[in-house]
């Protein structure tokens, strides 16, 4: 059975990433989305919180049949670490142009690094998501704007609540 993760600090999922489980679940057997607290980003979302939304949007956006092979699990610490907690020989990333590839591109090399063992995988975002970023899409909701067609609708509904409440920095 091959199991590929993957990791990202989905703050908050967007339809891109919805895309990139959407097809990783009809490559792999298992994918498991894992939600990392990441350190070097002050997160808008508790994890519990993106947890919750992201379990939501994937049973509502996605066919029941791919749906059903996609976990979500919480980390800390290194990607490869929680890769073979879960069984997972491939690590899943999105590469939206060619700014995101360097970056990619060394990441996977330290996990290659670190566990030979695990290969990542890059999927090129479908061209219609190709302008998604979770930090834009905050920053649009903050000053108001529409971002429906960017996330679902439950992401948009606690982006408007956020904005209410303020930034959780
Ligand atoms: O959604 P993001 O913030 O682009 O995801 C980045 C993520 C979570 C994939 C990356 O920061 C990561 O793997 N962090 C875990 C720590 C780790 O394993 N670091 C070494 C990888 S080079």
């Amino acid at each position: 059975m091959s199991v590929a993760i993957y990791p990202g600090s989905f703050d908050p999922i967007t339809y891109g990433h919805l895309d990139i489980v959407e097809r990783a679940a009809r490559v792999f057997d298992r994918v498991v989305l894992a939600v990392l607290q990441n350190p070097r980003k002050a997160a808008l979302f508790g994890e519990a919180e993106r947890v919750e939304v992201i379990g939501r949007a994937i049973a509502e956006e996605l066919p029941a049949d791919v749906a059903g092979r996609v976990s979500i699990v919480r980390f800390d610490g290194l990607t490869v670490d929680a890769a073979r907690r879960h069984g997972a020989e491939f690590v899943v990333r999105g590469l939206r142009a060619v700014s995101d590839f360097e970056t990619e591109l060394q990441m996977a090399h330290f996990n290659q690094k670190l566990a030979p063992e695990i290969d990542t995988v890059f999927f090129m975002t479908a061209l219609e998501h190709g302008y998604l970023s979770s930090s834009l899409v905050k920053e649009i909701a903050r000053f108001g704007g529409d971002v429906s067609a960017m996330v679902p609708p439950g992401v948009a509904a606690r982006l408007r609540a956020s904005d209410e409440r303020g930034p959780r920095l």
